[in-house]
């Protein structure tokens, strides 16, 4: 037997309702988007006819009311997600909000509460947790591949935003952190581990480059209560292309992962693409460095899947309201600590995973009497074996030639 396909709302058809829609629809899926909203009538239907929706709509509720979808996928800009996940949840569907989940953790918070009163199905739609080379490796650090993970870096930089709201906070709830940050954390916290609370933020924030009232760009580190730390970088004015990059340090192993810009696909051109080359991407002529299939390489129909899968079996996806909510009080954070130029704690007011300090140094064993501090092969072919003696601590080198 077949899983039951999904008729969906789709609110908004800008950027993302497009990478939404070539997700839901790509490979002969049979989760549809059946209505879609957009404010401007005429874009509308434009968009439902590219995409063979059979129904458009120029009121956000009765998009949501209708009777034949019973899941909305929100694509608004951000000032708008709190109201379209209220109608939703009113209207008793399953909604899928895309980051970040509020302006702040109030909005979050506001959310979170909404839908798990509704008792409705909520999935936040962090993509970057979901492509198959981020998928691969939570996987390998499950298996213990990588040990205990110390430090992750995440890395989203690019030119610009491609619309106004996104420029202006009010609508956005602040610059490139809210943007990007979002992503970068996430990631951070699914390598870290997601029941490891964080415990407090140092952000830096500028306006360096464009005339905004927020930052253009930042760099934050979050601390976890097993003393881990996620580190993110983000940029609105990072020249060439879409850089998505992600790094994990683990006591056993590493990981790099490249997600956008080298991923090995090069090409150069002397005529020209002639079109669009991939997202963010800011020439067309000479070398370039395209996607194979962007929406796969950014993990939205990996997404997709594990949001229907668990809608199907009843179960929480792995990206829920509740994660967002944290993303978003952890950015709340970063936003008081590039003011105060202090670590800042993270308030959670709701907080589901582990309590208390879980930090708990494990030193690897040499023999009975020694800790092993580090084993080196040196370029003359001599070993170096440095240890500390267990009792008294002291630091002992031994050279085998
Ligand atoms: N990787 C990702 O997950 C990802 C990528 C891009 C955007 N997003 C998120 O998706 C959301 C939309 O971003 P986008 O890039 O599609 O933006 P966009 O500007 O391309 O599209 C926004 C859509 O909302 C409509 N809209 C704008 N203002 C409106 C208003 N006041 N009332 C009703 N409709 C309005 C626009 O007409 C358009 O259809 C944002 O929350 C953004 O953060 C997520």
């Amino acid at each position: 037997m077949g899983n039951k396909p999904y008729k969906i709302t789709l609110l908004g058809t800008g950027l993302i309702g497009t990478f939404y829609t070539m997700s839901l629809h790509g490979q002969r899926k049979a989760d549809r988007v059946h209505t879609v909203y957009s404010r401007s009538g005429e874009r509308a239907q434009k968009f439902a006819e590219a995409w063979d929706i059979p129904h458009w709509q120029r009121d956000m509720a009765q998009a949501i009311q209708s009777p034949d979808t019973d899941v909305v996928v929100i694509g608004l800009p951000n000032h708008l997600h709190l109201e379209a996940v209220r109608l939703a949840a009113q209207a008793g569907k399953a909604i899928l909000c895309t980051k970040p989940l509020g302006r702040n953790a109030q909005e979050a918070l506001e959310m979170l509460k909404i839908v798990e009163e509704a008792g409705v199905f909520h999935g936040y739609l962090e993509d970057l947790a979901y492509p198959s080379k981020t998928l691969k490796a939570l996987a390998s650090i499950k298996n213990g591949a990588l040990g205990k993970v110390l430090w992750t870096r995440s890395r989203e930089a690019h030119p610009g935003p491609h619309s106004d709201w996104f420029w202006d906070p009010q609508y956005s709830g602040g610059g490139a952190i809210i943007d990007m940050g979002c992503h970068c954390i996430e990631i951070g916290r699914n390598y870290i581990g997601k029941d490891v609370r964080p415990v407090e933020v140092m952000c830096w924030a500028d306006t360096l480059v464009k005339p905004i009232e927020a930052e253009d760009n930042a760099i934050g580190l979050v601390k976890y209560a097993n003393g881990a730390v996620g580190q993110f970088e983000v940029s609105w004015t990072y020249r060439g292309g879409m850089d998505l990059r992600d790094e994990v340090a683990g006591t056993e192993g590493t990981v790099r992962v490249d997600h956008f810009l080298r991923t090995g696909f090069e090409m150069f051109t002397s005529t020209g693409e002639k079109g669009y080359v991939a997202e963010k991407a800011e020439s067309e002529t000479g070398w370039l460095f395209p996607v194979g299939d962007e929406a796969h390489a950014l993990g939205y129909p990996q997404m997709f899947e594990d949001m229907f899968n668990a809608m199907d079996k009843g179960v929480a996806p792995m990206e829920t309201f509740y994660d967002g909510y944290i993303v978003n009080a952890i950015m709340d954070a970063c936003y008081k600590s590039a003011k105060t130029k202090k670590w800042e704690p993270v308030e959670l007011v709701v907080w589901r995973g582990k309590e208390g300090a879980e930090r708990q140094e494990q030193y690897k064993e040499y023999d009975q009497d020694h800790y092993l501090i580090k084993e080196e092969l040196l370029p003359d072919g001599r070993k170096k074996l440095i240890l500390k003696e267990k009792a008294g601590g002291k630091l002992v080198q031994h050279v085998t030639e």
